[in-house]
């Protein structure tokens, strides 16, 4: 899978992300992830992309002719890319994700639509934001990380980024534990120990060491309903609980 990140910023994006699972998916070439500056497709002899906004207000405003070169030239070089790979086929267009407190809010759900696309694109906007009209044009999808302002797009871009990749097949070692985390059956996960068996007098749970699957299994499923419960109560409504589970997290609430 391929991640093209458009930016002011390049080396944030870069830097935040060339480490740790992200970094060795990189590596053994489970992805690629390119941050493409904006800076480079500036037009005037200033070097600059900003603007004041029309009507006045607080602030400068990304200009649209900067990101839209920038766009035009990464969708030619995404379009060679994939005839190179696979000629028959129609090449479409890839998705571009503009990053804004205004777009949908992103979740796992989301987040493995995202993982069935060959190629992303993220646009990160700074200062007060990006001209309208080159929006209308080329973004697809308007993503917001929650609801909370930040200073640009390149950290949802990033959470994005980490988010997705470990969707993709082999980015994790055992791909059983994307499957089975939190979110991915609307529940929170299980509380998890390791050694040693006792810390600041806390023992872990009897039911762990017994080496009984189901058991195990059983204490983990009605953990994480209990978590859930507990701390995110509106996810359950979309939790799929058996009966008893369900008498159980009404006994809690009592
Ligand atoms: N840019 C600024 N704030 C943001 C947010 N909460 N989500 C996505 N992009 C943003």
């Amino acid at each position: 899978m391929n991640f093209y990140i458009m930016t002011l910023f390049p080396e944030m994006v870069m830097d935040g992300l060339n480490t740790s699972i992200i970094g060795r998916a990189v590596n053994n070439g489970l992805l690629s992830i390119e941050a493409i500056n904006i800076r480079d497709y500036a037009f005037n002899k200033h070097n600059s992309v900003d603007d004041y906004p029309y009507g006045g207000g607080a602030g400068m405003l990304m200009q649209a002719e900067p990101v839209y070169q920038c766009y035009k030239a990464l969708s030619e070089k995404i379009t060679e890319h994939a005839k190179e790979k696979n000629e028959e086929e129609t090449v479409k267009k890839p998705r571009v994700i503009y990053l804004s407190p205004q777009g949908k809010t992103f979740n796992q759900g989301m987040a493995e639509e995202f993982a069935k696309e060959e190629d992303l694109v993220f646009l990160c906007g700074h200062y007060e934001g990006i001209d309208e009209r080159v929006l209308e044009e080329i973004v697809t999808d308007y993503v917001s990380i929650g609801d909370y302002v930040l200073t640009g797009g390149e950290l949802p871009a990033m959470i994005m980024v980490d988010c997705i990749s470990r969707l993709v097949p082999g980015v994790l070692h055992n791909d059983v534990s994307a499957e089975f985390e939190s979110f991915q059956d609307n529940l929170l996960e299980y509380p998890q120990y390791s050694r040693p068996e006792v810390w600041h007098e806390k023992r872990v749970p009897e039911v762990l060491m017994s080496g009984h699957h189901a058991n195990i299994e059983k204490w983990r499923r009605e953990q994480s309903v209990i978590r859930t419960a507990k701390n995110r109560p509106d996810l359950l409504e979309k939790a799929e609980l058996t009966p008893q589970e369900k008498k159980m997290v009404e006994d809690l609430s009592e």
